[in-house]
């Protein structure tokens, strides 16, 4: 499905019924990450995906150097498809982005998934891994941004043994355009810190991390399972970054059994 807002173009699904759970996805794929959840969950809720800016359906926004453009599209798809308040699940730079709808919107979530992400901005370290990361993007395309980001997003076992889902992964990466991933690598290097707003979060809210991620380390997911008040910690074997994609079953029963516990 797709719509106009703000003139861009943005693609999204929007299947099912109930309360209605919006997934954000993670650096540089789509909203086709989230299709084991779909199918799982569509039947019980009303399940929306999106694609950010520059990925997938949507339209590439130049202009749009912060996290927090992506925020407020989201919203604005909301206010177009008629939902108040949903559940939000963010994975990796979708957990960034959804740092930023609480920060700015905190009266439409209901509930929150951060998966696979972290709270801390940037280092300059990082920053400048951003930037170089940027210039193989420009200089290479997709195909050298897809070599460097599969072994972080992937878990080595999975790496080493499933190269169906390797291939899956990778082709999500190459259907994303080099401008798309140029302007999700400045936006999430000027992403501000979000520690502070850890202990002012009043909704449930669930973490989730693969125990083999390495983008992401448990250590990033402890950290905020343990300053959110209303938190609870999921830790998904047998999965890297991507955790939601490696171990669907898993990863839903954690979601499931997290929804059904504040009856959302
Ligand atoms: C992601 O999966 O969205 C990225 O790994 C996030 C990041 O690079 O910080």
């Amino acid at each position: 499905m797709k719509t106009v807002i703000n003139e861009a173009t943005i693609g999204y699904t929007d299947q099912g019924n109930g309360t209605p759970l919006v997934f954000i996805h993670a650096f540089p794929l789509s909203k086709s990450m989230w299709q084991p959840q779909v199918d799982a969950l569509k039947d019980t809720y009303r399940v929306i995906t999106v694609d950010l800016g520059g990925h997938g359906e949507s339209d590439i926004v130049l202009w749009n150097d912060s996290l927090d453009g992506y925020a407020k599209n989201i919203i604005h798809l909301l206010d177009h498809l008629g939902v108040v308040q949903a559940v939000f699940v963010g994975l990796s730079m979708g957990g960034y982005t959804l740092f930023s709808i609480y920060r700015n919107f905190s009266d439409r979530v209901k509930a929150m998934v951060l998966a696979d992400t972290r709270a801390q901005a940037d280092t300059e370290e990082g920053k400048t891994g951003r930037q170089s990361m940027a210039e193989v993007a420009f200089k290479d395309g997709a195909p050298a941004i897809a070599s460097i980001m599969l072994p972080k997003l992937l878990a080595p076992s999975t790496m080493e043994h499933r190269p169906e889902m390797v291939e899956q992964v990778r082709q999500m990466i190459l259907q994303t355009p080099t401008a798309g991933i140029v302007v999700d690598l400045v936006a999430m290097a000027a992403r501000p810190d979000s520690t502070d707003l850890l202990s002012t979060i009043t909704c449930p809210t669930l973490v989730i991390v693969g125990e083999d991620d390495q983008a992401t380390p448990i250590a990033d997911s402890q950290y905020m399972a343990q300053r959110i008040p209303t938190s609870t910690l999921a830790t998904i074997p047998q999965a890297g970054h991507l955790s939601n994609f490696e171990q669907p079953a898993v990863f839903n029963q954690a979601l499931k059994s997290f929804l059904e516990k504040f009856c959302l």
